[in-house]
């Protein structure tokens, strides 16, 4: 369910090389909201709102935690927020993370920014008591973040395209170290989910799409994908952003 909220900035900080998390107050998104469902925010002066996945919540502290990446000039924007202001979204919006409850073992697979609601799924499942595995691909060194939190969760590998920091590669080259698990999660560029999906073939598995939102709500055709069910299409901001690995067309 989707409803305009009003976030209070609690804190904003530089994370890594162009890279913000920003903590936001609001009762209703910390208690309701799932792993991998996004925040539509508006940014003033900018028509289309900016989706941005959910990072954590703290449902005790009525806390939600959202990293993004400072590219554009509403990302610059938002950044600038202080704590106290407010900033007016939509959401919890989007279909998020299925957890089926057969698996003891799950592989996160994140790109990026892609990153972000990884963290917030691996917590959940952590503590359900299903072993957590992630594989975290970066630019390199100066754009890698969560390094430790994930730790925490279980076993973890870093990666980076050039080699700075970690196995050097593509979240890809580390896949054969990686011990059985029953379920894959997976979210960043969508040629990293290719490749992801291709490798991971006989799994089951979920990714999230966060790429091309225009209107956010279902009404501009902007974020469609072809699926495999004859032809048809469907929707990221309504259907998605997750989807089962199979069942789109990347
Ligand atoms: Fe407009 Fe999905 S972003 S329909």
């Amino acid at each position: 369910m989707k409803r305009k909220v009003e976030l209070v900035v609690k804190s904003v900080h530089d994370i890594a090389l162009e890279t913000i998390e920003m903590t936001l107050m609001n009762e209703y998104v910390a208690k309701t909201a799932i792993p991998g469902q996004f925040l539509h925010l508006s940014i003033d002066g900018h028509t289309l709102r900016r989706p941005i996945s959910i990072a954590n919540t703290d449902d005790k502290n009525n806390e939600i935690t959202i990293l993004f990446k400072k590219v554009g000039d509403g990302t610059k924007q938002l950044a600038a927020h202080k704590p106290g202001m407010s900033i007016d979204a939509l959401g919890p919006s989007g279909n998020g993370f299925s957890y089926d409850g057969n698996s003891n073992s799950v592989l996160l697979v994140g790109g990026g920014i892609g990153i972000p609601p990884l963290y917030n799924l691996g917590k959940t499942l952590r503590n359900e008591g299903i072993n957590v595995t992630a594989v975290l691909g970066f630019q390199s060194k100066e754009y890698v973040f969560y390094e430790s939190k994930f730790r925490e969760l279980g076993k973890s590998y870093v990666v980076t395209n050039d080699g700075t920091y970690g196995h050097q590669g593509f979240v890809t080259s580390v896949m054969d170290q990686i011990e059985d698990f029953d379920t894959y999660y997976s979210c960043g560029p969508i040629q990293m989910l290719k490749a992801v999906t291709k490798l991971l073939h006989d799994h089951s598995g979920y990714i999230s799409l966060e790429e091309r939102m225009g209107c956010g709500v279902g009404a501009c055709f902007a974020c469609v994908i072809p699926t495999n069910n004859n032809g048809g299409y469907k929707k990221i901001c309504k259907d998605g952003p997750v989807f089962t690995a199979d069942e789109v067309i990347l």
